[in-house]
């Protein structure tokens, strides 16, 4: 059976779930950005009273260190407590054979609301239709990470004040990765972008995937890091996603395929760019390039996620 995970948030995100970038457009995106930004200039205090008395369940199958830290900090920093299955794999019933069905069912008698990552597309939209309370996708195999996306994509109108005109340059494991995935349907809902997409042949976006979205936003295909604009707005690097490959040879092949160097920085990165990365990294960033300026990913974008997460988890919770 294939869970529907497109609902469209409409005008009111209150009870949604959310499951993947499909069911936002531009304005539901800016909506979301317009309470970070608030959230962000509150006192810590001031915001403890808005979720208190809730509970979120995070549910996480597969490992995390910033989605579920972030989800759960989010939670608190709002004033609501969370109930923590890591690995259930091991530590729930679902050591004993119960369903993700059941499980589901389970925690939304104790919660207000579920996060959920799995290894299994589809898996989130399972878990929703299940649930009689929102469930958050944190990752669902090798579809989306929506709340990433959006922490992405606030990232970048901060800095530049827009979604719409933008250069960007995605690259690494761009089948595989569920972030990219995410972000570029979210990106494609602002006119005028151009993104350049550098990975392995082998890991190139899905043919499908670029087809759907080619009449919304500009994407071109390279193939060598020497084709790599130098006026790029944004850089957005992943790793290649070794537990997503059968064949270790292929992974190690292809994981350093693509590594920002100084070199590459001084040569391609314009000065007023960002680098991101959804992180973890392992060996694609030098670590040389962390104390740069325009390396985003171990701050400013890390911590947009706790403060999207928590206008999300307002937005729908309140
Ligand atoms: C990403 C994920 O889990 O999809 N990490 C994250 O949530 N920040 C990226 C990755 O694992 O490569």
């Amino acid at each position: 059976m294939i869970y529907k995970d497109d609902q469209p948030i409409g005008t009111s995100f209150i009870n949604k779930d959310i499951l993947s970038l499909r069911q936002f457009d531009s304005s539901s995106i800016l909506k979301v950005f317009k309470r970070t930004a608030t959230f962000k200039k509150k006192t810590a205090v001031s915001l403890l009273s808005t979720l208190r008395g809730k509970v979120i369940a995070l549910i996480f199958y597969e490992p995390s260190s910033r989605t579920f830290g972030s989800f759960s900090a989010a939670s608190k920093r709002l004033g609501a407590n969370t109930i923590e299955y890591i690995n259930p794999q091991a530590y729930s019933s679902v050591s004993k054979g119960e369903t993700l069905a059941d499980t589901v069912r389970t925690v939304s008698n104790y919660a207000d609301a579920i996060v959920i990552r799995h290894p299994t597309k589809g898996a989130a939209a399972e878990a929703a239709f299940f649930s009689p309370v929102p469930v958050f996708n944190a990752g669902d195999g090798i579809g989306e990470h929506p709340t990433q996306a959006l922490l992405d994509m606030f990232t970048i109108y901060e800095k530049f004040g827009r979604l719409h005109n933008l250069k960007g340059l995605m690259t690494g494991d761009l089948l595989n990765g569920r972030t990219v995935h995410s972000l570029l349907q979210g990106l494609s809902y602002f006119k005028g972008s151009t993104i350049y997409l550098l990975s392995p042949k082998s890991l190139r976006l899905e043919p499908e995937f670029v087809a759907k979205l080619k009449s919304k936003i500009k994407l071109v295909e390279i193939t060598k890091d020497s084709e790599i604009p130098a006026d790029c707005d944004f850089w957005y690097w992943t790793r290649v996603q070794k537990e997503r490959f059968s064949d270790l040879k292929e992974y190690e092949r292809t994981k350093h395929a693509f590594i920002v160097t100084e070199k590459l920085m001084r040569e391609k990165a314009k000065k007023n760019m960002i680098l991101m990365h959804p992180l973890p990294r392992v060996g694609e960033i030098e670590t040389a390039i962390d104390s740069d300026p325009r390396a985003v990913y171990l701050t400013d974008e890390m911590k947009n996620g706790m403060y999207v997460r928590m206008a999300l988890l307002s937005m729908i919770l309140k």
